[in-house]
C-alpha cells in the first residue's frame, strides 16, 4: 500500500524504536553539558531574515541557496538554518550580558531542528536537528578549550569511538584585511580558471572561495594563502594558547589550515569534528570563536564561542547497542471474564505507584496476551483470574527466566520495582 502522503525530500519521521537513540542523546546532553554550567535556552524556529544575512554572511552557501524563507504579510521570516545567530539575538534582547562577570562567561545550550535547502544524501537532510553550545562573555583561551573538553566527555559518554578533532584559526579583524588583500592578489591570475560562483565570491568576499565544493576548484585552491600564515601575534598567541589548554586536557588534536568554515561570524579559534563512519559528509559538528557578533547584533563588545553537532549524524556513529527501547515493566495477563475486569483498576493501581504497565483494553486469549508481553520485551507478566481474586494471590512470571511465584499485589509491585526483599 502506498499512502497519498509522504514526508517530504530530505525530512525524516522518528519513530519508537528510533526515538529511544535520540532520547538517550538529549539525555546524555543535558546530563554532561549542565556539570560544566551551560544552561537551556529556547528560541523560535522563525527569525527576521536580515538576522542570518547579517550574521551568516550575504556570501555563503546558506544564506544564497539553502534558506527557506517565506513572505508573511509584510515580514520576511526564515527557519533558522543554524542556531548562533538566533540565541545571539536573544543575549542581545533581553541585555543578558548583565549576567557575565569577569572571568564568569554565560554558558547555554540548545536541542532543536534547523532548515537548510540542500541536495539530501546520507547524513544530510533538508530538516536536521542540532545540538550545540554558546558562551558568551570570554575571550579567554580556556573557554575554547574547556568547552571541546566538555564535548570529549560528551562523546566519550555516549561511546563515539571514530572522531577526529581538527583546529584552525581564522585570525580577527586586525589580521583579516591583509590576508584578504593576498588571498585576493593570488586568486586573480587563477580566476578564468575558477567556476562561476567563486568569480562571484571574489568580489563579495574571497575567504568565501575556499569553502567551494567543486573538485577541480579545489585541486587548485590547495596552494592558496591560508589564514593561519597571516595571523597577527594576538591571533597567533591566542592559538598557542588554545593549543597549550588542550594538550593539558590530553584532548588529542590536528591544526588543520584547511578549516574556512561556511559561516562569515568566525574569528580566531574554528574546528571540525570528523568521522571516517560519516563518508562523505564527515563532519560530525563544527563551531568557533566569534568575538564581533554579539556587537554586529547591536550589544555590547562581548566575545563568543561555541560548536554544533548534527544529531542524525551523530546518530550514524552511535554505537548499535546504545538507546534500546525500553522494556515495560509488567505485563497483565487477565483470565477470563472476572480477571479482565478486575485487571483495569489493577493496571490503575500498579502505574499509580509507578511501574509501566502493559494490559490488554479488551478480552484477549491468554495466549495472545503472552506473546504480546513477549513482542513488548516485559520483564515480568502478572497473571489475574478468578481463583487467583479468591485467593489474593497473582501468578508472577519473570520473562526472561521463566520463573513463576505466586504473590500479593504488594509483592508485584516490588518485584516489578526491582525492591524485592529490601
Ligand atoms: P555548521 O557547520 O553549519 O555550523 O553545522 C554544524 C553541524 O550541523 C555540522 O557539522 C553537521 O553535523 C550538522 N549539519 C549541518 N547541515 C546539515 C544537514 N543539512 N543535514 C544534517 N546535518 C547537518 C553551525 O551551524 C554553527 N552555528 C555552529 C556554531 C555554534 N558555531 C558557533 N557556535
Amino acid at each position: 500500500m502506498t499512502s497519498t502522503f509522504q514526508a517530504l525530500r530530505g525530512t525524516r519521521d522518528i519513530l519508537p524504536g528510533e526515538v529511544e537513540r535520540w532520547q538517550l542523546v538529549e539525555r546524555t546532553t543535558r546530563e554532561v553539558f549542565e556539570r560544566y554550567g551551560f544552561r537551556e535556552i529556547r528560541t523560535p524556529v522563525i527569525e527576521a531574515t536580515r538576522l542570518f544575512h547579517r550574521t551568516v554572511g550575504e556570501a555563503t552557501d546558506i544564506v544564497r541557496k539553502e534558506m527557506y524563507t517565506l513572505q508573511a504579510g509584510d515580514e520576511s521570516i526564515t527557519l533558522r538554518p543554524e542556531n548562533t545567530a538566533p540565541v545571539v539575538r536573544a543575549f542581545v534582547e533581553h541585555s543578558l550580558h548583565r549576567t557575565v562577570a569577569a572571568g564568569y562567561p554565560e554558558r547555554y545550550y540548545y536541542l532543536g531542528p534547523m532548515f537548510r535547502h540542500e541536495r539530501p544524501q546520507k547524513g544530510r537532510q533538508r530538516q536536521f536537528h542540532q545540538l550545540g553550545a554558546e558562551v558568551l562573555g570570554s575571550p579567554d583561551p580556556l573557554v575554547d578549550a574547556e568547552t571541546l573538553e566538555m564535548l570529549w566527555t560528551f562523546l566519550d559518554a555516549l561511546e563515539v569511538q571514530d572522531r577526529e578533532l581538527r583546529i584552525n584559526s581564522v585570525g580577527d579583524a586586525a589580521c583579516r584585511p591583509a590576508y584578504r588583500e593576498a588571498l585576493r592578489e593570488w586568486l586573480a591570475p587563477r580566476l578564468p580558471s575558477l567556476c562561476a560562483d567563486c568569480q562571484r565570491r571574489y568580489v563579495e568576499n574571497p575567504l568565501r572561495v575556499l569553502d567551494c565544493k567543486v573538485e577541480a576548484d579545489r585541486a587548485l585552491l590547495r596552494d592558496a594563502p591560508r589564514p593561519l600564515d597571516h595571523l597577527c601575534s594576538a591571533c597567533a598567541e591566542h592559538f598557542r594558547a588554545v593549543q597549550g589548554a588542550l594538550a593539558g586536557y590530553e584532548i588529542p588534536h590536528t591544526v588543520d589550515r584547511g578549516i574556512v568554515r561556511g559561516l562569515d561570524y568566525y574569528q580566531r579559534t574554528v574546528f571540525e569534528v570528523v568521522s571516517k563512519g560519516l563518508g562523505s559528509q564527515d563532519s560530525l559538528l563544527g563551531g568557533g570563536r566569534y568575538d564581533g557578533l554579539v556587537e554586529e547584533l547591536g550589544g555590547p563588545p562581548v566575545p563568543g564561542f561555541g560548536f554544533a553537532l548534527g544529531i542524525e549524524r551523530l546518530l550514524l556513529v552511535l554505537p548499535e547497542s546504545k538507546g534500546k527501547p525500553a522494556r515495560p515493566d509488567l505485563a497483565i495477563v487477565a483470565l477470563g471474564e472476572e480477571g479482565f475486569r478486575a485487571s483495569i483498576a489493577l493496571a490503575r493501581r500498579l502505574r499509580k505507584a509507578g511501574v509501566s504497565v502493559l494490559a490488554p483494553v479488551a478480552e484477549r486469549p491468554m495466549g495472545a496476551q503472552l506473546k504480546r508481553a513477549e513482542r513488548a520485551a516485559a520483564r515480568y507478566a502478572l497473571f489475574v483470574g478468578e481463583t487467583e481474586l479468591r485467593e489474593g494471590k497473582l501468578g508472577f512470571k519473570d520473562l526472561d527466566t521463566g520463573e513463576q511465584v505466586r504473590v500479593t499485589e504488594q509483592e508485584a509491585l516490588d518485584r516489578a520495582r526491582g525492591r524485592h526483599g529490601e
